[in-house]
């Protein structure tokens, strides 16, 4: 069955000059908060889980995910992030999720493209959509300098051919964007993405959101960015409203912390939706 809402929802965003917000999903509280703040600004938005959350919560979580969204007022989708096993794959897929990061960004280059290739033919079969990432990024490269880190970068000459060989419906791209927390200030390599953009007729999607100035993001967005990931920024208030809940009161109730941190997280998330400026575009 053919389930191309991931697409759609990119394409309107990018013909609209705004992005699509995509958190990462672990359990009921992240999901809830973030469908809460798409629905209160009416902003489409992606629920996207990570191989290691789909390990640990299984089908149930999936489904609750897919439920979510079901009930949902706004257009939402739920989205397997990085991904580089099979098995976790057309398990995910079977589970009933429809969009899917490819990921061989750990791979060289070539192998990535075929990877990739292999991996798109057979989820575009079954009725999904791809996102992939040619470069790489990875926490690691957090405190080098820039040049260092420029091999690593998505090659603007390289990124349309692997577009039309692997046949991926969303780019993600590799531009000084890192997981987690910058260390040092975000450097973003603005002229390589308007270089993409140029090339690629894919919407392209940012990782690392998590630590980027405002400017930053608004100015990703004009060069062409449709898809924002944001991970460490709700997950560290997660845990922080957590904390704070167990030092002022040891014998806090856990609903308590459970509402508490679907309120932090929500509102984290609202200023997020506004930043992206999917507000009212639900
Ligand atoms: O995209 C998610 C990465 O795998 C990990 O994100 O840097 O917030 O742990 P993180
Ligand atoms: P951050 O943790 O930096 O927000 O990155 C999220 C991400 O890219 C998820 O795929
Ligand atoms: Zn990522
Ligand atoms: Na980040």
């Amino acid at each position: 069955k053919m389930n191309r809402k991931f697409e759609i929802l990119l394409k309107n965003a990018g013909e609209g000059n705004y992005a699509i917000p995509s958190f990462n999903i672990y359990n009921l509280e992240g999901a809830t908060a973030v469908i809460k703040a798409a629905e209160e600004l009416k902003s489409p938005v992606i629920l996207q889980i990570l191989p290691t959350a789909l390990e640990t919560g299984g089908a149930p979580l999936v489904q609750m995910c897919l439920e979510i969204v079901k009930r949902s007022k706004v257009p939402a989708t739920v989205h397997l992030d990085h991904c580089s096993d099979p098995d976790i794959i057309f398990t995910a897929m079977a589970w009933g999720i429809n969009s899917i990061m490819v990921d061989g960004s750990g791979m060289s280059c070539e192998e990535n493209l075929q990877f990739t290739r292999e991996m798109t033919l057979k989820i575009k079969a079954a009725g999904g959509s791809v996102e992939a990432e040619l470069g790489k990024m990875t926490g690691e490269e957090d405190g080098q300098t820039l040049s260092s880190q420029e091999e690593l970068m998505t090659d603007p000459d390289k990124a349309a051919d692997f577009v039309d060989q692997t046949g991926i419906s969303a780019l993600a791209v590799c531009i000084g964007n890192i997981h987690g927390k910058y260390k040092n200030p975000p450097v973003l390599d603005f002229k390589r993405l308007k270089e993409i953009r140029k090339r690629v007729s894919v919407p392209l999607v940012l990782h690392g959101t998590s630590g980027l100035p405002e400017e930053m993001i608004q100015m990703a967005m004009d060069a062409g960015i449709s898809k924002f990931n944001v991970n460490t920024e709700l997950r560290s208030i997660y845990l922080k409203t957590m904390a704070s809940c167990f030092s002022s009161d040891p014998g806090v109730e856990l609903v308590t912390i459970m509402k508490k941190s679907i309120t932090a997280m929500k509102e984290a998330a609202k200023d997020k939706i506004r930043l992206f400026r999917s507000i009212d575009k639900a």
